[in-house]
């Protein structure tokens, strides 16, 4: 049986931000290996198939998503505030190229959705395509305002 969310040590609680070819068998193998996995992803439809162990890809046969899911450790999710207490987090999220240059945006965008739920010292891989150092350049400003923010509210 899966540990009840809060005895969870952050370490074995991982977020995945972006549920596509790449996040969902990432997710996947991350519960298969022992973590428990938040599979934020802002489509809902793509959230609720799911939820329902419809896999978009078949990489991930849909018996190895449901038994994912009826194992309690992944929990596909919309909701931004289901990432706190997460000890790693990986992005997964689009980058098409436009104009010859990766589109960042959707980088920038999970980035500010993540940062304000990141504990100290908590571990940010980007998995999305993109060029070097995207991770600090893009990542960096979204962690260094959200700690900027809890400091100023007493957090
Ligand atoms: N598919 C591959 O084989 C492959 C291989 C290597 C690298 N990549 C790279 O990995 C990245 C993801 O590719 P993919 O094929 O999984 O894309 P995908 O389109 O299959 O999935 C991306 C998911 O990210 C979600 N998303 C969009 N904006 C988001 C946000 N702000 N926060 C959270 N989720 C968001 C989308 O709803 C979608 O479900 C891309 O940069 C791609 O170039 C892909």
């Amino acid at each position: 049986m899966a540990d009840s969310p809060s005895t969870i040590p952050s370490a074995r609680r991982t977020a995945i931000l972006g549920q596509g070819y790449v996040g969902l068998p990432l997710a996947v193998q991350a519960v298969r290996a022992g973590h428990h996995v938040i599979g934020f992803d802002p489509d809902a439809q793509r959230v609720k198939r799911l939820r329902a162990a419809e896999s978009p890809t078949p990489d991930v046969p849909d018996d190895q998503l449901a038994s994912a899911l009826t194992s309690g450790a992944y929990t596909p999710t919309t909701r931004p505030d289901a990432l706190a207490g997460c000890g790693i987090a990986v992005i997964a999220v689009p980058t098409p190229l436009r104009g010859g240059a990766p589109d960042v945006s959707a980088i920038r965008c999970a980035a500010r959705t993540l940062a304000p739920h990141l504990r100290p010292g908590a571990l940010v891989v980007l998995e999305s395509t993109t060029y070097p150092g995207t991770t600090e350049e893009v990542t960096r400003p979204a962690r260094t305002s959200a700690m900027a923010h809890a400091r100023n509210s007493g957090g």
